[in-house]
């Protein structure tokens, strides 16, 4: 470690003359020749013998203070460079590189740690300048940092809010996270960075940042397969289940006809048949608008959040006021009225299943290009814990959904007591071939 560099880093105030042992010796011997003195100037020069023992006296005391000073200085020099190389060696073992810089910004202080991390050897990096080790295009703006810092009075600090990349002497570059502090005098100003290669964990950042963006892809993909598996099953009971079965019906009537004159029996019984297969066209169209409504790809979302607003209604008994704002809905993308729709439908579900409330709204509008909606009731409300229940599915499922699309939702309790769902989805981009946003 360099001497020249340590004293920087720190001020030890040498204790001469503070010593209480220093000063009652001085002072002692400051009062004696103070005796003597006064003695020989009442007495006169006629003394030979008291002259003599008063220069010898003041010989003595002065060789002595020159002693007591001479030994405190070396003692309190020891001090200081004991002191210095306990910091040295701390400085040098540190784990992170350490560099400290004039207010010049040439380097005076480069330690252990810093010579591995830059793979520069210390004697050829004091003296110069910290732009060495900063890439080229962020030097004139890290320059103007530190000359900012030292003007801001502030002791330390953490460097940058994003990624820092410093510059190996081997002109590789490298992710760091570093804090600067600063001493001394303005224009005589001592900056110290602390600084840590972080290429590991931004590595290891990455590589979850890009784990997740695969499993919410994925999730997409798993979505949107389900949603067309269920489009094609509700398109099949619609249409040829449905079909067959008004066909049924038909012939029973025309048979129930054919047998009303011969045998009333038969005629009740198929009178009765028609009835059942009237069910199973009803329950047929319930499990295929469960499934998907036809009417969200064939009308558009203000229809299908209409009848599912209306449907949940009558089977909850739970009132609901459905407020529509915004002419353009019905030119949605199908991914982005799914989505909605899909959103609706769980939040209603849970406000059924969950909520015990009298009262529920949903809001959905089309607000300065992006669509928003709500859904908010007057029930016992939603509690940080339900928020964070690992195995329900229908709130993760809802994020999911909206976070795929670019968008926000939010769950909470809502301000008139009961739970709010709110979400936002921006609608660049997500509008069906040809639509005006
Ligand atoms: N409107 C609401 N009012 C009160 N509590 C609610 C409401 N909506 C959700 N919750 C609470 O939040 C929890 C999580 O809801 P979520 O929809 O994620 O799961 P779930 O409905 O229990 O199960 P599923 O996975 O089938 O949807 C619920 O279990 C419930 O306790
Ligand atoms: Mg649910």
């Amino acid at each position: 470690m360099d001497r020249a560099a340590n004293k920087n880093l720190i001020s030890v105030k040498p204790r001469l003359f503070r010593h209480p042992a220093v000063i009652a010796a001085g002072s002692a011997a400051v009062a004696a020749l103070l005796v003597l003195n006064v003695t020989a100037f009442v007495r006169g020069m006629d003394s030979p013998w008291l002259l003599a023992s008063l220069i010898i006296a003041d010989i003595l005391v002065v060789a002595a203070g020159t002693l007591v000073a001479a030994r405190e200085v070396l003692v309190a020099d020891e001090r200081t460079e004991a002191s210095q190389a306990r910091l040295a060696a701390i400085v040098d073992s540190a784990m992170d590189a350490i560099i400290t810089v004039d207010a010049a910004q040439d380097i005076v202080l480069f330690n252990g740690a810093a010579e591995q991390m830059f793979r520069c050897r210390r004697q050829e990096a004091l003296g110069a300048p910290l732009d060495r080790f900063i890439p080229q295009r962020f030097r004139a703006g890290h320059r103007g940092h530190i000359e900012h810092f030292g003007n801001t009075g502030v002791t330390s600090r953490r460097m940058g809010v994003s990624t820092l990349w410093a510059l190996r002497a081997d002109g590789s570059e490298f992710p760091i996270e570093a804090s600067i502090s600063q001493a001394g005098e303005p224009g005589h100003r001592y900056y110290t960075v602390i600084l840590r290669d972080v290429t590991l964990r931004k590595a290891n950042e990455d590589a979850l940042k890009r784990h997740q963006q695969e499993l919410r892809e994925l999730s997409a993909q798993v979505l949107e397969a389900r949603e067309d598996e269920k489009t094609r099953i509700a398109r099949e009971l619609h249409d040829e289940l449905g079909q067959l079965l008004t066909a049924l019906k038909m012939d029973l009537a025309w048979l129930a006809e054919r047998l009303a004159g011969h045998d009333a029996e038969l005629a009740a019984k198929a009178r009765a048949m028609g009835a059942m297969v009237d069910q199973t066209v009803a329950s047929t169209r319930r499990i295929s608008a469960d499934l998907r409504p036809l009417m969200l790809d064939d009308l558009g979302l203000a229809d299908a959040a209409g009848w599912l607003v209306d449907d949940f209604a009558k089977r909850s008994g739970i009132r609901c006021d459905f407020q529509l704002n915004g002419a353009a809905l019905d030119d949605l993308s199908k991914a982005v009225s799914t989505a909605v729709y899909r959103v609706l439908q769980e939040s209603l579900t849970n406000i059924a299943r969950h909520s015990g409330a009298k009262n529920s709204w949903v809001m959905l509008a089309l607000e300065n290009g992006s669509i928003q909606f709500e859904v908010e009731d007057d029930g016992r409300g939603i509690s940080p814990e339900d928020l964070a229940k690992a195995r329900s599915l229908g709130l993760k499922g809802m994020r999911e959904r909206v976070a795929h699309l670019g968008g926000a939702l939010e769950v909470a309790r809502a301000p008139r007591g009961g739970t709010r769902v709110r979400a936002r989805i921006p609608l660049h981009g997500m509008l069906k071939e040809g639509a005006e946003p």
